[in-house]
C-alpha cells in the first residue's frame, strides 16, 4: 500500500470497529480448516509487526503432529488445575471458565520467543523486557487479522514453558509464550470473555491515563486474581 495514502472517516471507521470487535476466542468450531491464503495474510500482517531495533524477535511454529497437539493440550491442562489450585476461593469459579481452545481449533501456533541475537539498538536497559513486548506487538496484529478474517484467535498461555519448550525441541535460550488457536467460531463474543462470565470487570480508561506524575489512590488498590 502507498504509505501516503490516506484513510477516509469510513475506512477509520471501520479500524476502530475492528479493534472493538477483537476478541480472544476459546470456543472454535470443530472441523474446519483455515484456508492457505486466508493464513498467509495473517502471518504477513503477524510479521508487519513493530519490533525493538527491527529485532523480531518471535517465532511461530505451526503445529501439524495430532500427538503433538494432545501433549500440548494436556500441557495446558496440568497448569489449568494448577492455576485452579492457586486461586484458593475462586478455584472453582475458575474451572467453569473456558480457558482455551486447543483440541477445536483449526490451527495452532505455537508462539516462541527466539534465543537472543543480541540487538542493543531500543534494549540496553530493558533488553528482556522490549523483546516480549515486541513478540506482545506481533500477536496483536494476528489477532486483528484473523478477526478480520472472520476468524478467532486465542492467546493460551497457562502452561510450564519447559515442558512445552521440550515437546517442540526448543534450542537453549529459545522460550515458549503461547499456543496460538486459531480458527472458525460461531460467534465472537459482545465482550472480554471474563467481562461477560463475571470474572472482571476492565479499568475504566480514565483510570488508567495520567498527566505528568503517577497519582495517589486508585492503584494501591489491589484489582485482584
Ligand atoms: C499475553 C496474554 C496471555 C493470555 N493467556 C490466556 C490464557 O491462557 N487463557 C485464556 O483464556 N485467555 C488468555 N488471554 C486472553 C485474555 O484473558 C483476554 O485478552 C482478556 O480477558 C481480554 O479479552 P479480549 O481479548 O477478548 O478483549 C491472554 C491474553 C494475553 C494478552
Amino acid at each position: 500500500m502507498n504509505p501516503q495514502y490516506r484513510f477516509s472517516a469510513a475506512e477509520q471507521s471501520n479500524f476502530y470497529e475492528l479493534v472493538g470487535a477483537r476478541r480472544d476466542c476459546r470456543h472454535f468450531k470443530p472441523g474446519e480448516q483455515v484456508e492457505a491464503a486466508q493464513l498467509q495474510r495473517i502471518l504477513q500482517a503477524g510479521y508487519q509487526s513493530p519490533s525493538v531495533g527491527l529485532m523480531q524477535p518471535w517465532r511461530l511454529l505451526r503445529i501439524a503432529d495430532a500427538g503433538l497437539r494432545e501433549a500440548l493440550t494436556a500441557c495446558v491442562e496440568l497448569e489449568r488445575q494448577a492455576t485452579a489450585a492457586a486461586l484458593g476461593p475462586r478455584s472453582d469459579e475458575f474451572m467453569r471458565l473456558k480457558v482455551e481452545g486447543l483440541k477445536d481449533c483449526a490451527e495452532i501456533l505455537a508462539l516462541v520467543l527466539a534465543p537472543d541475537d543480541g540487538t542493543v539498538f531500543g534494549r540496553r536497559t530493558l533488553a528482556a523486557e522490549m523483546a516480549l513486548a515486541s513478540v506482545g506487538c506481533m500477536v496483536q496484529n494476528l489477532w486483528l487479522a484473523a478477526r478480520v478474517e472472520n476468524l478467532g484467535l486465542g492467546w493460551v498461555s497457562m502452561f510450564e514453558p519447559a515442558e512445552v519448550g521440550a515437546l517442540l525441541r526448543l534450542p537453549a535460550g529459545a522460550q515458549a509464550l503461547g499456543l496460538l488457536c486459531l480458527g472458525a467460531v460461531d460467534e465472537f463474543y459482545p465482550a472480554p470473555m471474563l467481562t461477560l462470565e463475571g470474572w472482571r470487570e476492565p479499568r475504566p480508561l480514565d483510570q488508567m491515563m495520567y498527566t505528568d506524575y503517577w497519582p495517589d489512590g486508585p492503584e494501591r488498590t489491589s484489582h485482584g486474581n
